[in-house]
This record gives C-alpha cells, structure tokens and sequence, in this order.
C-alpha cells in the first residue's frame, strides 16, 4: 500500500432513483411501441455485466479480443501521437482495457489525470480503488452518469483524450450515433481528442456466429433484461419462454438481438400499472450493434466537428481503432 494514497473524487450525476425513473420510462415507451424494443443499457446489473465478462471470452466472439489487441500494438503509437495529459474513458465499467492505456501514456511521460465514467457507481469505485493503489502518482476523478445525457459534467482543463472504446458506439441508432458525437465535440476544446473504437463490416457468418454463440450465454445475455425488468418494474415475464434472434441487417449494416415470444402471453408490470400483451412468434428488439466501414468512420466523425488523424485496423479488418481531433 502507498504512504499517501490520493483520495479519488467521485462525482454523481446520476443518482439510484434517476436510473429507475429512466428505467420506468424507457420501459413503458417500448413495450407500449410497435415493433416493440428495449434500450440495451439495462442488459447490465451485475448478473448482465458478468454474463457480458463471459462474452467476451467466447471463441465467436472477437471485437473484445479484437480490440484489445489492437491497442497492444498501437497504445505507445496513440500516446505518442497524442500528448494527452488527462484520459476521460466513457463506459469505463470494470476499466479492463485502461491500464494498456494509462501505463502507454505514462510511459510517454504526459499523463496526469484519468477520469472513468460509468453508470454504475459500484463498478466505478471498484476500479478507482484498485487504480488508486495501483497508479499513486495518478489523479483520479470518477464520474457517475449517462453519457448520453451527462458529458457537461466532465472535469476540463489540461489537454484531454476522450476514449469510447468497445464499439459500444454501434449501440445507438443513426440519429442517436450523430447527436452523441456533436455532444462529444461540444464538451471539449479545439485540439482535444477522441479515441474511438469501431467494429467493422466483415462477412455475415462470423458476424452473427458472434452474437448468437453456440454455448449460449449470449441468448442469457438477452434474456437477462427480462430477468432485470421483472426485479426492478415488478413484471412477470418467463424469461425461459423467449427464444434470443441474433440477425444481420444488410440495409442498416448492424446486427439486431431481439427476444421471440414461443407462445402468446399476457405480460404484468405491477410498477408501471401495465399489461403487455405478446403474440406467439412475437419479436422485441432488445438491441442493434452496428457495424461501420472506413469512410463512414472518417464521415459520421467529420460531421460531428473531428478529424481523423490516425487510424488502425487489425490484418483481419474486423475492428478498427481512430483517433480523432476537435477542430
Ligand atoms: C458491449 C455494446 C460492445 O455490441 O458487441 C455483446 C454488447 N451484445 N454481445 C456489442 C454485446 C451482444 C457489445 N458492446
């Protein structure tokens, strides 16, 4: 243990009882929508989180190894090129890949402040406190909120790298993917940059093999929302009678997780005061994972007020790593 451990600060911006008051609204908009759908955001209580962790470590499933990867091979390369002295990482959650990247711009001799967001204020004081023993000489500013809601919250001055890591990006439709990023730009000053990460488009098969793995913990994964609405709105789904759809849209070039009703049933939610009924055969999306080619990168960044200064993809090109700056 260190002597002088720096005491981390931990901002709250969004609170137990915004998460259920969000969680309640999203919940009553989408079971009440036809095609009916669920925000993915709610796939993570610790059983969610925890399922995701085994994701990750499935044979089909590659962007995580993937990006990982990826990051190995080019971190001192982005720190280089960067010269940040403050990483911000969005959707830290357990802050996995975040020593390969603090230990990059240590190394580079810049860094002196590292500032995880996360809407789990457990994950985030988790990590905080392991980094802190681990990191002495690092500032450490947690922030507790939604990112796409609480950026203004952001801790500034210095010169900041904004990391979205992941391809959690893929998460939000067209229109939610452009608002994001301009709210990104906004909350940061010309020259400040941002370290995206992307999966790419590949061939279908792998693709969907990835989201529907064949030991199953994905489809758990889905279902798991179900498992999260009837804890926290009082509904009594029957998780088991939902059958996981993982699917290509060639169109919108994204993958679709949606859960199939096997029979007809009448769906209570004691909290929202709220029957739902579902056909037998019935498809709710639960969420898109978009997938992205090089010049929709360079665009949708453009668009939103960045330059895309550098760029790695792995030899597979199945993900791809762009570091961008505000002009
Ligand atoms: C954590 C959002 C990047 O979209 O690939 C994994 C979530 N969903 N398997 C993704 C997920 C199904 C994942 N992200």
């Amino acid at each position: 243990m260190n002597a002088h451990p720096r005491v981390a600060e931990l901002d709250v911006h969004l609170t137990p009882d915004d998460l259920a008051a969000a969680l309640r609204s999203d919940a009553r908009a989408g079971l009440t929508a036809t095609p009916k759908a669920l925000p993915p955001k709610y796939f993570y209580d610790a059983r969610g989180s925890e399922l995701f962790e085994q994701i990750t470590a499935l044979p089909e499933y590659f962007p995580t190894r993937t990006e990982r990867a990826l990051l190995e091979g080019s971190v001192d390369r982005i720190a280089e090129a960067s010269g940040a002295d403050t990483i911000v990482e969005l959707g830290s959650g357990s802050s996995a890949k975040t020593r390969l990247l603090l230990d990059a711009f240590l190394r580079a001799g810049t860094l002196r402040r590292y500032v995880p967001q996360d809407v789990s204020a457990a994950a985030l004081r988790g990590a905080l406190d392991a980094l802190g023993a681990e990191y002495p000489d690092l500032e450490l500013h947690g922030v507790v909120g939604d990112f796409t809601r609480d950026l203004g919250f952001l801790p500034r001055g210095g010169r900041r790298l904004l990391a979205f890591l992941g391809g959690t990006i893929g998460n939000l439709r067209p229109a939610e993917r452009a608002a994001f990023l301009a709210h990104v730009r906004s909350v940061l000053e010309p020259g400040e940059q941002l370290l995206l990460g992307t999966g790419l488009v590949i061939d279908e098969e792998p693709l969907v093999a990835a989201y529907d793995d064949a030991a199953g913990v994905t489809a758990e994964f889905n279902r798991n929302v179900l498992h999260v609405l009837n804890r926290e709105l009082g509904a009594d789904f029957e998780p088991d009678s939902f059958a996981h759809v993982a699917l290509w849209d060639a169109e919108n070039e994204w993958i679709e997780m949606r859960l199939r009703a096997g029979r007809a049933t009448r769906v209570r939610v004691a909290e929202l005061d709220l029957e739902v009924d579902f056909a037998e055969g019935e498809e709710m999306r639960t969420e898109i994972s978009a997938k992205f080619r090089p010049a929709g990168v360079r665009a949708m960044l453009g668009e939103a007020g960045f330059d895309l200064v550098r760029w790695w993809a792995d030899d597979d090109r199945r993900f791809a790593l762009s570091l961008a700056t505000a002009v």
